[in-house]
C-alpha cells in the first residue's frame, strides 16, 4: 500500500511499486503460510495471471468472484465464483486446507469486514505518496472501522513513520541503533 492509502494506482496500475524492497523473506513468509486467493474481477482483468503471485513463489487455488463469470477466460488454476463473499470464503478456506485465504481485493475485503469476515488486515507500506487511485478502503460516509494493533505491547497505538521526499543523488542516510 501506499502510505496515502492506494493499493494500486489509477487504471489499476502497479509500476509505483518498483524500486520498493520488502524485507528480506517476506514474500516467502506469505506464500507459505497462503492456502488460497479470493480476488475480484476488476483485479483479475487488469492482471490475468496466476503465476505472478507474491512474483512467482505461490502456486494454488485462486478464486474469482465476479457477477458475470461466463465471459471470463477460463484459466487453469482459477476459479471464477458469482456468489455470496461468505460462500466464496467458504469455499476458499476448503481448499486452503487449513492454511491462510488471502483476499487480493478492498472491495471484497470491504464486504467481508462488515460482516466480521476478516481476521486481519496485514499491510505492507511503500515509501510512495499516490494521490490516486484503488483505496485500500473506500467507503464513503461510512462509519470509522476500529483496528487492533497486533505488533508491540499497545493495542491502541498509534504507529509513528518518517519519511522525506526522495531526493535524485541523495546518499542513503545512516541510521544509529543501540551498539553501534
Ligand atoms: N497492492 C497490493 O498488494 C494489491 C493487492 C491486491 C489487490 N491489489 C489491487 O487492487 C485492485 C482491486 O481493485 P478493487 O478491489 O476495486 O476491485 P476487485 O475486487 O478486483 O474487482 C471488483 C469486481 O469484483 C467483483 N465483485 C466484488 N464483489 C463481488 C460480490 N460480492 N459478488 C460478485 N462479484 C463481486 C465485481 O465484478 P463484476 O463487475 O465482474 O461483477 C466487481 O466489479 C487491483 O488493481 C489490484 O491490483 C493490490
Amino acid at each position: 500500500m501506499s502510505l496515502d492509502g492506494f493499493v494500486a494506482g489509477p487504471n489499476h496500475t502497479m509500476d509505483w511499486m518498483t524500486g520498493t524492497a520488502f524485507r528480506p523473506g517476506l514474500v516467502e513468509e506469505y506464500a507459505g503460510t497462503t492456502g488460497a486467493v479470493l480476488g475480484g474481477r476488476a483485479g483479475w482483468d487488469a492482471c490475468p495471471d496466476p503465476n505472478g503471485i507474491y512474483g512467482g513463489a505461490w502456486q494454488g487455488p485462486l478464486f474469482v468472484l465476479t457477477h458475470h463469470p461466463e465471459d471470463a477466460q477460463p484459466t487453469p488454476g482459477v476459479t471464477f465464483l458469482s456468489c455470496d463473499v461468505a460462500e466464496a470464503v467458504r469455499i476458499a478456506l476448503k481448499a486452503a486446507d487449513g492454511k491462510n485465504v488471502e483476499v487480493f481485493s478492498p472491495a471484497i475485503g470491504r464486504q467481508l469486514l462488515e460482516r466480521g469476515l476478516i481476521d486481519e488486515i496485514d499491510l505492507h507500506i511503500a515509501p510512495v505518496l499516490l494521490g490516486d487511485g484503488i483505496r485500500l478502503f473506500d467507503n464513503p460516509g461510512g462509519a470509522p472501522v476500529r483496528l487492533e494493533l497486533l505488533t508491540g505491547e499497545d493495542r491502541t497505538a498509534v504507529v509513528d513513520v518518517r519519511y522525506p521526499p526522495a531526493t535524485a543523488g541523495r546518499s542513503p542516510r545512516t541510521s544509529s541503533s543501540p551498539g553501534n
